[in-house]
């Protein structure tokens, strides 16, 4: 791993280049949109499904603000990565799952997104859920709409920041699996990976990403 290159650079920090949302703005949000959900769902049971990894933050700081918790409030997880070759995505999204029809069939589900982006991955878990699982309904709700690069139209129904369209690390989200633990959302310095010749990553670029 390319430790060295990143010389004089320590930790995570020295390698941001801009904060976009800090710590506090982020809580702030989170708490409005988990208040704003739990009005919306009261009654209505709702299944919180987590699109993994990197909605593992928000999705754990979002439930603790839904409040007051409806009843029958259940959570689950799902796994959804994008394949590509070089820098091209296929389009094509692989779920891991062990959600069946038993566990959806006529739930309410609301979608727990890090970011949409070309809207490929959320399109493809909610056509799972609605068409192979029977939910009564999805929804979705994203940290970042980064709606600039959509390649399908896609609305969320909650959305914390509009973003702009740069390539954002923190809060769950990774460059290469790292800088998933900072508590803000920036950018990267150029350095970070001028050394693999690119200029930005793709977020759903070449190998297994989009998780
Ligand atoms: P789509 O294009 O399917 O993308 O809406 C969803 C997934 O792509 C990843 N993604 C990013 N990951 N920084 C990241 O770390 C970004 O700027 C970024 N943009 C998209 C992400 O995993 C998301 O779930
Ligand atoms: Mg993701």
């Amino acid at each position: 791993k390319e430790v060295a290159s990143c010389s004089g650079r320590r930790t995570y920090h020295d390698d941001m280049a801009k904060v976009l949302y800090t710590e506090s703005v982020i809580q702030a949000r989170v708490s409005e949109l988990g208040r704003q959900i739990a009005q919306d769902y009261q009654g209505k049971a709702p299944l919180i499904l987590g699109v993994l990894k990197g909605s593992f933050m928000f999705f754990s700081d979002l439930v603790r603000a839904i409040e007051p918790c409806p009843r029958g409030l259940t959570l689950d997880f799902i796994r959804a990565s994008s394949y590509g070759s070089g820098t091209e995505s296929t389009g094509e999204v692989k779920l891991k799952t062990d959600l069946r029809r038993e566990k959806v069939e006529g739930r309410h589900v609301l979608l727990v997104e890090d970011i949409v982006d070309t809207a490929l991955t959320i399109t493809t878990v909610s056509r799972f859920l609605l068409e192979e699982c029977g939910a009564a309904s999805v929804a979705t709700a994203t940290l970042l709409d980064k709606h600039e690069r959509r390649k399908l139209s896609y609305r969320p129904e909650y959305t914390g920041f509009v973003c702009p369209n740069e390539f954002v690390v923190g809060y769950g989200l990774d460059f290469d699996e790292e800088y998933r633990t900072l508590p803000y959302i920036g950018v990267l310095k150029p350095e970070c990976y001028s050394h693999l010749g690119i200029e930005a990553p793709e977020p759903d670029g070449s190998g297994e990403s989009g998780d």
